[in-house]
């Protein structure tokens, strides 16, 4: 299912629900701290030739640390602008932004994420910055390849894979830098079914296996969900609901049925 061709008028916002989130408790992680905080958070493009467009109003939101949250909305909703505001690509006019360090913005386009000609190299990339001994260089890039499923394509050429691995290395590459926080911009738009589900299941993976690591997801995709501990779904540049999924998932198929009665009406 997609949420691309969705889109509603205001008199169908509501005021944004927050509820707390018992999922990622169940697989047995804290939900005390927060890794991903923004309050009132408004921006407005502005264009020399047309009206400024305001593309966000009024979001907040709250994401506990180890959790896998996703956000989704319909087209021109600001779910890309609120990521590059978390991501400090963007400058809100107001409101206030906490994300944890080191956090990285994954691209939806795979062909913008790698650099190096091989997986390895590619992987160790951002490691440069940082003084490392060789060895432990190759630990991290080993362990980060291991968390995305491609430890056997260390020494491949990034240019022979596939869509879906390219956007793994690029996944990789932040863990091997520690990212504590991955802001991932629809990352399955351009991948066949099989590279899809191997990318949300790398991330996935990434966050079972470390405490340490948060997710925020921009997807159309409602299937994804069932892989989210928590969601959030925006409408006109709002937080519309910010919740448990089975909520967010129920709330949403409510505003497409109501959507196509109206077109059908
Ligand atoms: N560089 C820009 N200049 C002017 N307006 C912009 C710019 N980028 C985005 N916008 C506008 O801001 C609003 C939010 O855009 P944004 O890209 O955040 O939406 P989105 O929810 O990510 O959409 P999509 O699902 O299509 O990716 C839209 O009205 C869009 O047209
Ligand atoms: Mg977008």
């Amino acid at each position: 299912m997609n949420l691309s061709s969705l889109s509603f008028t205001a008199q169908h916002l509501v005021a944004p629900i927050y509820s707390t989130l018992p999922s990622a408790a169940i697989r047995g992680k804290s939900a005390d701290s927060v890794a991903i905080e923004g309050c009132n958070l408004n921006f407005s493009f502005t264009a020399r030739q047309t009206k400024d467009v305001q593309a966000l109003r009024d979001c907040s939101l709250r994401i506990p640390s180890g959790q896998f949250w996703m956000l989704l909305g319909p087209n021109g909703c600001g779910k890309s602008t609120l990521l590059k505001i978390l991501a400090g690509l963007l400058t809100p006019s107001s409101g206030t932004v906490y994300v944890k360090e080191p956090k990285s913005f994954v691209f939806q386009n795979p062909d913008h994420q790698v650099v190096m000609p091989t997986v390895d190299s590619d992987v160790a990339f951002g490691l440069g910055k940082i003084n490392l001994a060789n060895d432990e260089v190759r630990s991290r890039v080993s362990q980060a390849l291991h968390a995305v499923g491609l430890a056997d394509y260390m020494k491949r050429s990034v240019q022979t894979l596939s869509g879906g691995q390219k956007q793994r290395v690029a996944i990789a590459g932040a863990l091997a830098e520690a990212c504590k926080v991955l802001l991932l911009d629809e990352l399955t738009t351009f991948l066949d079914e099989t590279d899809q589900v191997g990318v949300i299941k790398a991330v996935r993976n990434c966050l079972d296996t470390s405490e340490e690591v948060t997710a925020l997801w921009v997807t159309h995709r409602l299937e994804e969900l069932e892989y989210a501990d928590g969601a959030i779904y925006m409408e006109d540049g709002k937080v519309v609901m910010h919740g448990d999924v089975t909520s967010i998932r129920r709330f949403i198929k409510a505003r497409q049925s109501a959507y196509i009665n109206q077109i059908n009406s």
